[in-house]
Parts: structure tokens; sequence; C-alpha cells
């Protein structure tokens, strides 16, 4: 007999119940929805809805419940549709009467709303507790490679000379914003729905404070049927998971271009890496080829609540049912590809000599060149063409432009003196890019303390 059985005169189609139930994915809900019934039980007590007798009962049973369900000992079912009715029908089954006077003043609509909400502020301090951890491997290794000059790319040219660490801390700055992204929807999602009913509040003297006090919320929420709708903060998870997702999808691709004999600036360790069942000397980086493809489901998991959400009229409507798997999917899919990332990145072999020899070739210090002739008293578009002649004659003699002698150079302009080489030393132009923000070792260093202060403010 279901709960509502009260106006059917009928059992409800087998195919029917398949769908309408929600239980095989919400009973991870069970620890919340537990933790909520127990607060909403004294608070019943505490305004005199209830006897004290029963909500002793009440807490009790449910405690039981808890216990028994953390054990693996229970066996939720579909014949309660969903998790909330099967911790109620557990509790009456456990405890009699008592177990039916939870229900008073409250609606599954708001006792959904408010388990999901839990759910969601309970994940995001594991998924930041992550990101920080991926932060702290990418603040060492960037700490080791400091002086190691690679070539920055735009559109994947060769473009200006850059330390490695100068590219790991890009990413940590993303991280970082990743995290606070996190904690701004932490922040904005700690109001307590429950006290909202099936939309419309409720004419028992329930004390709403209390509650959302009891559960660790800010305040209750101030309207009861955004209390009941409200799913953004499920989409703001999921929209800080995607962006979150890009960085990795991004890095990842770099990884992979990393690890080919096209690049070979990195290697994987073998724990890390994985290999052809017919190619005896394929090393392949599908940790990170994984984590660029488990970006599209995110994505998708994002694209599907709001899609779900973008045409329900006020208040609850039971498509909303469908936010939860997408969003255990995302948070699992998170979690799941932050851990490996992070130890795939601290365990890898850097090949600094291949990244110094690819800064050689690619002219990355034209831009220097130009410079040295601008520094010298030459507008600077001018000097952008005289250099753009002398790498046209290099590519001509198949030389670098520091390997042009003083006499060559002076062809196009005697302006260049012999301290020119100084200039287009690699090592000299990534080390004198010290501008706030730039590849400097000054700069890198700094990064290093503030990302690693970020860290431990938290
Ligand atoms: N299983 C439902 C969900 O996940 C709970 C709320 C159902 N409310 C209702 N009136 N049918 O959304």
């Amino acid at each position: 007999m279901k709960l509502w059985s009260g106006r059917f005169g009928k059992d409800t189609d087998a195919l029917v119940n398949e769908l309408n139930a929600s239980i095989s994915f919400d009973q991870r809900l069970y620890k919340e929805d537990i933790t909520g019934s127990m607060a909403h039980a004294a608070m019943l007590a505490d305004r005199g809805i209830i006897s004290r007798e029963d909500t002793d009962a009440i807490i009790q049973g449910l405690r039981g419940i808890l216990a028994d369900a953390e054990a693996g000992k229970i066996a939720f079912t579909a014949d309660n549709e969903d998790i909330h009715m099967n911790v109620e029908a557990l509790l009456t089954a456990r405890i009699g009467e008592a177990g039916k006077r939870l229900h008073t003043a409250r609606s599954r609509n708001d006792q959904v709303a408010l388990d999901f909400r839990m759910y969601v502020r309970e994940q995001i301090p594991v998924i930041t507790g992550e990101i920080l951890g991926l932060m702290e491997v990418l603040c060492r290794q960037a700490g080791k490679y400091q002086t190691a000059v690679m070539p920055g790319y735009t559109h994947l040219q060769r473009a200006q000379p850059i330390s490695f660490a100068q590219h790991l801390l890009a990413y940590a700055a993303m991280f970082r914003r990743d995290v606070t992204r996190l904690e701004d929807c932490a922040e904005r999602l700690n109001e307590c729905p429950l006290g909202s009913g099936a939309l419309a509040g409720t004419t028992y003297p329930i004390d709403r404070h209390q509650t959302a006090k009891a559960l660790g919320f800010e305040a209750p929420m101030g309207n009861s049927l955004d209390g009941v709708s409200d799913r953004d903060y499920a989409l703001e998870l999921l929209s800080a998971l995607s962006i979150l997702m890009m960085h990795l999808s991004r890095f990842s691709e770099e990884i992979i271009l990393w690890c080919s004999w096209e690049f070979k600036f990195i290697e994987l360790d073998d724990a890390y890496a994985t290999g052809s069942s017919i190619m005896p000397q394929k090393k392949n980086p599908d940790v990170a080829e994984l984590v660029r493809g488990k970006t599209g489901r995110v994505y998708g998991d994002l694209m599907s609540l709001l899609t779900v959400m973008k045409g329900l009229p006020l208040a609850y409507n039971k498509d909303m049912q469908e936010d939860k798997e997408p969003v255990f999917d995302a948070v699992d899919t998170v979690e799941m590809c932050l851990p490996v990332f992070a130890a795939m990145l601290d365990t890898m072999t850097v090949h600094t000599d291949n990244m110094r020899a690819a800064a050689g070739k690619g002219f990355i210090n034209a831009t220097d060149c130009a410079d040295y002739l601008t520094k010298k008293g030459m507008p600077f578009r001018d000097a952008y063409t005289v250099v753009g002649q002398l790498v046209a004659a290099c590519g001509q003699k198949g030389k670098t432009l520091e390997e042009l002698t003083l006499e060559e150079l002076r062809e196009v302009s005697d302006l260049f003196e012999s301290d020119v080489y100084d200039a287009l030393n690699l090592e000299n132009c990534m080390a004198l890019r010290g501008s706030y923000g730039g590849p400097a070792v000054s700069e890198t260093k700094r990064q290093i303390e503030e990302i690693t202060a970020f860290i431990k403010a938290r």
C-alpha cells in the first residue's frame, strides 16, 4: 500500500511504478533525509505540534534506520517510490503510530529540496579539497621549474619564451577561481527550504528558524514557492563543475601533446599511463584523454538540468525528480578525475632539455630583438618590420637570430651592437620578463607564495 493511496481505487501500473520511482538513485540521500527528519521532529515537539514521547520515538527510530543504512542492512524498495517514503515507511514499521506523525507540517516537496541542498552543500568542500590538492602539486612542480625555458604558444605556434613554472601556474590560477566559484555557490545555497510545505507553507505553528539553525543553515528561505522550486544551487554547482572540467580538459589536451614524440616535453609515470593490446611500444596518456572525454558528460549534466528546469511553472513538478542523476554523475566524475589528475602531474618526468631545444627554434626571441632596437631609439613599429626582414633572411640561411653575425645584423640596422646577443639569449629573454604576472622568477615566486597562502587559508 502506497503512503498516498488514500484516494486511489487501483494499484499503480507496474511500468508507472518503474518510471515514477526514484529510489534507485535517491537512496544516496538517506543520511540527509534522516537528519532533516530528526530536526523536523524535534521542532514539532518543541512547538507542541506532536508529543515529546512521539518525537523521542521518532528520533530513536531514525537513529536505528541510519545505523542500519550505514551498515548496508537496509533494502530500499521501489514500492515506496523514493527515499523519503522509504524512510517513513520503515520508521512506521519499526515504531508504529508515532512514525505516522513525522510528516505533520511537511511535504516531500520541501523534504527533497532540503535533502538535495544538503547533499550539494556537503560535496562542495570535498571537491574544493581535491582542487586544493591539485593546486599544491602544481605549486610544488612549478617551484622546481622556474628557470626551465619552454616556448609559450599562441595559435599553437611558438610565440615567446616562458618557464614551465609559468605555464603550470596559469592552471593554478584557473583552479583558484574554481575554488572560489564553488565557495560562492556554497554560501548562496545555505538557506533552508524545510517548512515551505508542499508549496504554501503550513497552518501549524512551526519554527522554520529553529530547523534552519539546527541543520546548519544561515536562515530559512524567505518564500515558500521558491523554497520548493529552486534548483539554482544545483545549476550553480554544475556550472562551476563544467568550468572546472573545461580547465582540466585544456590541461589534458596539453599533457597529451606534451607526451607525444612530436613534443616529448614530459613523460608520465608508468602507473599513470596505459599500453596498447597490439603495439608493444605504446604508452598512452589515457588518464588525460579520459578527463578530456568526461568533460563532455559534465557539460551534458549541466545542459540536462537547465533543460529540465526551463519550462517549469511554479511550484514543484515531478520533472524536478530528474535533477538528481545529473548532479550525482557530475560530482562522481569530478571527484574521480581530480585526485588521479593530481597524482599524474605529481609523478610525471619533465624533459627540460626538450623544452629548451624547442624554444631554440621558431624565433621566439624576435619580439625581444625588436624591443632591443626600440630601446635604442627606433620606433617599435619600425623595429618590428626590421626584425621581420631578419626572420625572413634567417629562413633562407637556415640560421636562428642569434646565429646571425653582427655584420649580417647591421645590414638591416646600425643600431645593432655586440650586446644584442645578450638580448637574444633565451634565458635572458625569459628572466627579464619581470612585469607583474610575467614569467621571470621573481614573479613565479610571488605567484607560488600567493597560491600557497590561498591554500593555507582554507
Ligand atoms: N522523489 C521526488 C523527487 O525526487 C520527491 C518529491 C515528490 N513530490 C511529489 N509531490 N510527488 O523530486
